[in-house]
């Protein structure tokens, strides 16, 4: 777990301790015991002048093990805390040799070193607050200390890494060298020697090294881009004791914070989620991914421009297929645009742009295609289009190509039934816009093969998504769920609620928009085209709301139009609350025969969150989803839902079962069989089991 080599350098002799817990060199309970005995034996030896401390491979730390939280586990002694106190305090120098990624409380552990060393490919950083936590470990304290306030409060409050090259520049690390531990060593003797100064960090507070606003305004900004979460506040607060309260007090205010973080729901669900997108990623076989060297994209338009930029910035050239010169015109142009206004923002250079530019080859005949190794279609929604564009790509590309759909709805298996490949056909769903968005489900037909999928999930890994198995039915995992969320969404409004109040209680809940708004932007004329395709088989005995088809009668399709159910000025988003909107809602109720009453945002969330935890119950029940975590996954990746709250299904164990249920139950008896409870949701509840036991 921890080597110790000692080595001699001119008559000096210097401790080598490198931590090797693979996969990912965490610091967990043995680590650290392991890590404290090493670190006495080479202080209480007298050959040894100065100390090195390192990692192995890729890692030189990426934290605290996390799966040791909230376990007694976390109580085994040395601490994390108190083995940074003895090298901080050690009569030797000790210098940290970063040889990859040091993260979280790897990174405070070089903290607490007296000199830092990096590779040239380190990654510094403390993501703590992606967990829903702190740097527990003295990181809000010594941090500041060593690269000012500012710096400290961007890199924990943002939790994204530094490269070595920035940390240099930030006086994060002294030095960066193509052998860290070579280094280490030589830097560690110099500090003995007095050539060279020790990092070791001054204790006493900062004083008024930044204006009083900074803080101010660092609250404020983490409030509107984490909007919910407590960890970036609790961050800020313990950066702020260090202006005016010596490292000790500090260390202690910052440990009380931590508990309180860790123990609570919040951290429990991120940290579910982290886990959560991890499992998602693993597929239920062994079978082998094929390479995939090129791919063909149909359409131009939103998606598939989305997904080319998606392919290409990871460096795999593209075929962009568009029926005519000036839809694919429209469509890179698009693209330019969107690239022009990621190099403003500083995201991309102009030579980084232009090489991902050249890797889109364009294309108006099929025979383009016939040697790419994948193909995603993302044409207009309709199943008669989708059908004619597979014939065609069937007859054009090679053999073994892959030909996915990016249909957000319909049924694959009547899509590769018109090919003579069904075993290589499946649906890729990427959501919009696709170059940012990181979910990707994946859909498996009834007869794709698992090599296909092994391919397709080992390509969404390279392309920076995250991908999820899911089955055919309407919707999939995700507009499955969503259908019943608007659905209630549309019954409050008629039951008295306007578009603002639904939407707020939503927003309020943590949701990243609320459904209305989400509508609007999504567009109201492609969910209007569904219901007219479902109306036919519409039991006539199910309650339906006319409110969203009236709204489209009038044209408003939502931000497109600059009208759906707000109105929105001329190239702004900001949705406007719409008199004419609010009339025609208490039209349709009127219609109804609804007589509209108060309605608490605790009942709009109730109606809304718990219509996607009874279909989701019925999703895995079905097999649709491998694991209730795969669906929490889908809608914090997808759907904005709260990361802090953990995805539907952990919220519903966070709430209880029985509750849920007691409530699901009420409504069904109000609201009728729209609510009647899903059977795994009641088998759970009554035997006191949780989604997450499964
Ligand atoms: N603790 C426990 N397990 C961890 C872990 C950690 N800190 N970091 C990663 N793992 C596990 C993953 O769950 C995964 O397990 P699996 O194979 O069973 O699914 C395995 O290690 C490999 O992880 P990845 O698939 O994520 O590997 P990558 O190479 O893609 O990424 C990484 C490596 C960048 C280190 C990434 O895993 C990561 O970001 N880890 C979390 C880092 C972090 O948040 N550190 C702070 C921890 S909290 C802390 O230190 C508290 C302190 O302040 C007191």
């Amino acid at each position: 777990m921890v080597h110790l080599d000692l080595r001699k350098i001119g008559d000096a002799g210097v401790a080598v301790l490198r931590m090797d817990n693979p996969p990912v060199n965490s610091i967990g309970s043995q680590v650290r015991v392991a890590l404290g005995e090493r670190l006495a034996a080479a202080l209480a030896d007298d050959t040894v002048q100065a100390i090195v401390l390192t990692g192995t491979g890729k890692f030189f730390c990426s934290g605290a093990d996390i799966r040791e939280f909230n376990t007694p586990k976390t109580q085994i002694r040395p601490l994390l805390r108190e083995l940074i106190a003895t090298v901080e305090t050690a009569g030797k120098p000790i210098v940290a040799a970063i040889n990859g990624t040091a993260l979280g409380g790897g990174l405070e552990l070089t903290l607490g070193c007296h000199g830092r060393v990096a590779s040239e490919d380190a990654k510094l950083g403390l993501p703590e607050v992606k967990l829903g936590v702190l740097p527990g470990a003295g990181g809000t304290q010594r941090l500041p200390r060593v690269v000012g306030v500012p710096a400290a409060l961007n890199i924990i409050v943002e939790g994204e890494p530094l490269t070595a090259q920035q940390a240099l520049e930030c006086g994060l690390v002294d030095e960066v060298a193509a052998d860290p531990v070579e280094a280490a060593c030589r830097l560690a003797l110099e500090i003995r020697r007095g050539e060279r100064a020790s990092r070791a960090i001054d204790p006493a507070p900062l004083g008024d090294v930044v204006p009083a606003n900074v803080f101010e305004e660092a609250r404020r900004n983490a409030q509107r881009r984490y909007r919910g979460c407590i960890a970036p506040q609790e961050c800020i607060a313990c950066i702020e004791k260090t202006l005016h309260t010596d490292l000790q007090t500090g260390l202690t205010f910052e440990a009380e914070r931590f508990k309180f973080l860790v123990e609570g729901d919040q951290s429990k669900a991120q940290r579910h989620i982290f886990f959560a997108e991890r499992k998602a990623a693993k597929l239920p076989t062994s079978a082998p991914a094929a390479e995939v060297r090129s791919v063909g994209v149909i359409g131009a338009g939103t998606m598939g421009g989305g997904i080319a930029m998606s392919l290409v910035n990871a460096g795999i050239p593209v075929v962009l297929f568009e029926q005519s010169e000036e839809a694919l015109q429209r469509g890179l142009g698009v693209i330019q645009k969107n690239y022009e206004v990621s190099r403003k923002r500083g995201r991309f250079t102009q030579e980084e742009i232009d090489a991902r530019l050249a890797l889109i080859r364009r294309s108006l005949d099929y025979s383009d295609l016939a040697d790419v190794d994948l193909v995603i279609e993302a044409a207009f929604e309709d199943m008669q289009v989708k059908k004619d564009i597979f014939a065609k790509l069937d007859q054009a590309c090679k053999k073994d190509a892959i030909l996915a759909t990016n249909t957000s709805r319909l049924d694959i298996n009547e899509i590769a039934a018109v090919t003579s490949r069904p075993a290589q056909v499946l649906g890729m769903h990427f959501f919009s816009p696709a170059n940012v968005m990181r979910l990707l489900e994946v859909v498996k037909g009834a007869r794709t093969a698992d090599t296909v999928l092994a391919t397709v999930f080992r390509l969404a890994q390279r392309i920076g998504k995250i991908p999820v198995l899911v089955g055919v039915c309407d919707g999939f995992v995700g507009n499955r769920m969503v259908s019943h969320y608007t659905r209630e969404a549309y019954f409050l409004l008629e039951e008295g609620c306007t578009p603002a109040q639904v939407d707020g209680a939503l927003r309020r809940f943590g949701m990243a928009m609320g459904p209305l708004q989400m509508q609007d932007m999504a567009g109201l004329d492609i969910s209007w085209a569904a219901r007219k395709r479902q109306a036919a088989t519409r039991p006539a005995h199910l309650r339906y709301s006319k409110v969203a088809d009236r709204i489209c009668e009038m044209g408003r399709f939502g931000q497109k139009t600059g009208s759906g159910f707000y109105r929105y000025e001329a190239g702004s988003r900001e949705p406007i609350p719409d008199p004419e909107i609010d009339a025609l809602i208490a039209q349709c109720a009127a219609e109804a025969g609804i007589t509209r009453r108060e309605i608490s945002d605790e009942e709009i969330v109730a109606r809304t969150i718990y219509a996607l935890v009874n279909e989701a119950a019925r999703i895995v029940q079905d097999g649709i989803a491998q694991r209730p975590s795969d669906i929490d996954v889908v809608y914090v990746a997808g759907y904005g839902f709260p990361m802090f709250r953990g995805g539907p299904m952990f919220y519903a164990d966070t709430v209880g079962l029985p509750k849920v249920l007691e409530t699901i139950r009420q409504f069904h008896a109000e609201h009728g069989q729209y609510w009647e409870p899903a059977p795994l949701l009641v088998e759970l509840a009554e035997s006191g089991r949780r989604f997450s036991d499964l």
